[in-house]
C-alpha cells in the first residue's frame, strides 16, 4: 500500500478548508470544533456594574492562580472593562441559557433581571452558578480585534451543578462519554432507571441531529441557517435578540445565518428591523421541511401508535413544565 493510501484512508476529507483571512466565517466555524464552557463577566465601577456573557474564558496559571478572557474591541463594554481593576468570572450551569442571552443582549439594565450579590471587590455574583471565580486584573495584552485581560484570582467558590456548554455555534450539555458508562449491558439486565431519561433524551436529539445533516447539506443549509429558516416561516416580522432566543443560538450565529440568507436572496429586513423570508427563502424552508418529515417517517417506522402516543403525552409534559419555569425566571 502507498503512502498516499494510508494518508487518503486514515485522513478523512475535510468537510471544507480555507484560509481564515478571506473566509472569517469558516474560522469561526472551525474555532466552534473546540467546546467551551459559558460564563458571564462582570464588574463595578462606582455605581456603575456591567456584565457580559463569554466563553473565551480559560485557565491560566495555577500557582499564582491566574485566568484569562478576551472582550472584542467593537463591543460597548470595552470602555468599560479596559478600565476595571478587578472582574468576576460567573461559571453558568446547564439551566442558564437565560442568563447567557440576557449578558449578550442589547438590554440596557441586565442586572434588574437578574439575581445577584456583590463579591469582595464589588463585581456582581449571579446567583445559581457553578462557579464564581473573583479576580484583581494582573495585566492586559493587545489581541488584534481583542484585548486579553489576566486576573488574579483571589476568592472561588464552587457549586452542585452540571456546565452550560457552547460548541459548533450552539448551546449543548455534558453528558458521560458511553465508552466510559460501565458495563456493557446484558440481556437480561434491568431496564435503565429513570433519571437517565433525560439524558436519553438529550443524546437522541443529537443523533437525529447528526443523521438529518446529509438532508440539510442536500438543501445546501447549516443548522444554524435550517434554525432560522424555520423561524423565520413560522414568525414573519421577528427581530434578531427574538431570533436569537428562539432558535438558543449565539447572536454572532443568528447574525452569520442572516447573513447567509441575505446573500442567497431569502431575505428581506423590513424598515423597523423585522425579519421575514423571500419566495425563494420559503421554498428552501418548505424543501427542508418536507424532507424532515420524510426523514422521521423513516426514522419512526416500527414505532407503535401506542408508543409514540405515550412518548410525545411525556415530551409534551416535560416541555410545559419548562415554559412554566421560564415564565418564572422573565
Ligand atoms: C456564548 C457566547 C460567548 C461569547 N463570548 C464572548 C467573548 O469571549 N468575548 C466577547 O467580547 N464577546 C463575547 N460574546 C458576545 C458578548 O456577550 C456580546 O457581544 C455582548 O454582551 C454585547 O453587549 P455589549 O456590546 O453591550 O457589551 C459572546 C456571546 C455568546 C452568546
Amino acid at each position: 500500500m502507498s503512502q498516499t493510501q494510508i494518508q487518503t484512508e486514515l485522513t478523512p476529507v475535510a468537510l471544507e478548508t480555507g484560509d481564515p483571512a478571506a473566509d472569517p466565517r469558516l474560522f469561526r466555524r472551525c474555532l466552534g470544533q473546540y467546546a467551551t464552557g459559558v460564563a458571564v463577566v462582570t464588574a463595578s465601577s462606582g455605581a456603575q456594574l456591567n456584565g457580559m456573557t463569554i466563553n473565551s474564558f480559560a485557565s491560566l496559571s495555577l500557582e499564582p492562580a491566574l485566568v484569562l478572557w478576551s472582550i472584542a474591541r467593537t463591543s460597548r463594554s470595552f470602555a468599560f472593562f479596559s478600565q476595571c481593576q478587578s472582574f468576576a468570572i460567573n461559571v453558568l450551569g446547564a439551566d442558564q441559557i437565560h442568563l447567557s442571552q440576557l449578558f449578550s443582549s442589547k438590554q440596557e439594565d441586565r442586572f434588574s433581571a437578574a439575581q445577584w450579590q456583590p463579591g469582595m471587590h464589588g463585581s456582581p455574583l449571579l446567583a445559581g452558578c457553578i462557579a464564581h471565580l473573583e479576580c484583581t486584573l494582573e495585566q492586559t495584552f493587545e489581541g488584534g480585534d481583542h484585548l486579553v485581560l489576566v486576573g488574579r484570582v483571589t476568592r472561588i467558590a464552587r457549586y452542585a451543578g452540571t456546565p452550560l456548554l457552547f460548541s459548533q455555534g450552539q448551546y449543548s450539555i455534558a453528558d458521560v462519554h458511553p465508552d466510559l458508562s460501565g458495563e456493557p449491558e446484558s440481556a437480561g439486565s434491568q431496564p435503565r432507571p429513570e433519571h437517565n431519561l433525560l439524558s436519553s433524551i438529550f443524546d437522541a436529539h443529537h443523533a437525529l441531529s447528526e443523521a438529518f445533516e446529509e438532508h440539510r447539506r442536500a438543501e445546501g443549509v447549516s443548522v444554524a441557517v435550517a434554525r432560522v429558516l424555520a423561524s423565520l416561516y413560522a414568525r414573519p416580522g421577528i427581530g434578531v435578540e427574538a431570533l436569537a432566543r428562539e432558535t438558543y443560538l449565539g447572536q454572532r450565529d443568528v447574525e452569520d445565518a442572516l447573513a447567509e440568507l441575505q446573500r442567497r436572496a431569502m431575505l428581506l429586513r423590513d424598515s423597523d428591523g423585522g425579519l421575514r423570508l423571500t419566495a425563494l427563502g420559503e421554498r428552501s424552508r418548505i424543501a427542508i421541511r418536507d424532507r424532515w418529515h420524510a426523514f422521521q417517517k423513516a426514522q419512526l417506522a416500527g414505532t407503535s401508535a401506542h408508543e409514540l402516543k405515550i412518548t410525545l403525552a411525556t415530551l409534551d409534559r416535560l416541555l410545559g413544565r419548562q415554559a412554566v419555569a421560564g415564565v418564572a425566571h422573565a
